[in-house]
């Protein structure tokens, strides 16, 4: 396959102001599930034509809970190759591995500095997640989000597509962006408005996928760290294998499919996710399913989610049988997310007082 190329920037190039800049990741931890695609994935694909677009894979935030350092890197590169099965197309697209940009962690640090310790202690997935490790946590888990921080504030992002799941993450980059980098370090013009170091995002949550709940529990969430690996459909589980999971999802007791009944989640997710995978609106969904048993629906439900997942698979093997590629999408996009980063890491540098590195 030729290799594409983004347009390039280099570091200090002004940035095209018509094409707002756009940032998000997934971590590459254990596989890719529906919710990063419906809740994330989707969304940058419909971006990429009329937003400047970087999509890194966050490897540094997969190892803030114990890992397997001989699956990381295998993970890594299945998760990039996934955003291209998905549709992420590096002629518009920059696609690169957050741990190759050192910018990263180095932003890391000078925003860990000025972050208050109780706003870490706050955020609801670390109390979650803190809860599962016990005695085990790690510093970087509590400071997980103040990384996420960084790899956002770096590119200048002015929207980061996520899930639901992210929306605390991005106040809490919001406020540091705002209170202490800008309005601490900041300077006055000569009409005395503040002129800001860094750009503050806005996040971009789509009404529907947004939050993809779990196959055995419409009342939590679709997650990859789920231990019943029956809660969730993986984007590269077979035909038989996604069958046999929506097969076995929980249902209830009543007759006909319907959204919004807040005694009937399961119903609501697994319609949401027919009408997702289907291509229908939710109104069409709702009126073709609406009086339809489980025992009918759910094969029908298998057969959408099998369709739109076989030409992605499809796309997936081609482009792990060409690793000469990937690598190449990955090196290129390495050289322009560097460029990028390092024009903001130096500005924030500045502004705090560093001496210049020659
Ligand atoms: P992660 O890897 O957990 O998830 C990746 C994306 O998938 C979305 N998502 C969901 N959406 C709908 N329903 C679900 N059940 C569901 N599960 C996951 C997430 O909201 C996310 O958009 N901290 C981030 C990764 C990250 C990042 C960033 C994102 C690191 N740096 C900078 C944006 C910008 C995370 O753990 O996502």
């Amino acid at each position: 396959m030729p290799v594409p190329v983004a347009s390039a920037i280099t570091a200090g190039e002004a940035r095209p102001t018509e094409r707002p800049r756009v940032l998000s990741g997934v971590q590459p931890t254990g596989a890719l599930h529906l919710g990063n695609w419906l809740g994330a994935i989707r969304n940058w694909v419909a971006l990429q034509s009329d937003h400047d677009t970087f999509f890194c894979v966050v490897d540094l935030h997969a190892i803030t809970v114990p890992h397997e350092p001989a699956r990381l890197a295998e993970d890594t590169l299945s998760t990039a190759a996934l955003y291209l099965a998905c549709g992420i197309d590096p002629q518009q697209s920059t696609i690169f591995i957050q741990s190759q940009v050192s910018a990263h962690a180095e932003l890391c640090w000078l925003l860990n500095c000025v972050t208050p310790l109780n706003w870490l202690e706050r955020m609801i997935q670390f109390k979650e997640k803190a809860l599962k490790q016990g005695a085990d946590v790690s510093a970087g888990l509590l400071d997980y989000p103040v990384l996420m921080a960084a790899d956002i504030l770096l590119y200048d992002a002015d929207r980061v597509p996520v899930g639901e799941d992210q929306k605390q993450h991005l106040e809490l980059a919001r406020d540091i962006a705002q209170q202490r980098i800008n309005a601490r370090f900041g300077t006055r013009g000569s009409d005395g408005e503040l002129i800001p170091i860094l750009k503050v995002p806005q996040p971009l949550i789509l009404t529907e996928g947004a939050r993809v709940m779990s196959l055995t529990d419409g009342r939590s969430k679709m997650s990859k760290s789920d231990p019943n690996e029956g809660s969730r459909l993986n984007l590269l589980d077979s035909a038989e294998l996604i069958t046999r999971k929506i097969k076995r999802a929980k249902t209830d007791p009543q007759m006909g499919l319907e959204f919004g009944n807040p005694e009937r989640p399961e119903a609501d997710n697994l319609l949401g996710l027919y009408a997702l995978l289907a291509g229908r609106s939710r109104a069409a969904a709702a009126s073709e399913c609406g009086s339809m048993g489980w025992g009918s629906f759910k094969p029908l439900l298998a057969e959408a989610a099998v369709a739109a997942l076989t030409p992605l698979q499809e796309r997936y093997r081609e482009l792990r049988d060409d690793p000469r590629y990937l690598g190449e999408v990955l090196a290129q996009g390495r050289q322009r997310a560097s460029a990028v980063a390092a024009a903001t890491l130096n500005r924030v540098r500045q502004a705090l007082g560093f001496l210049a590195s020659t």
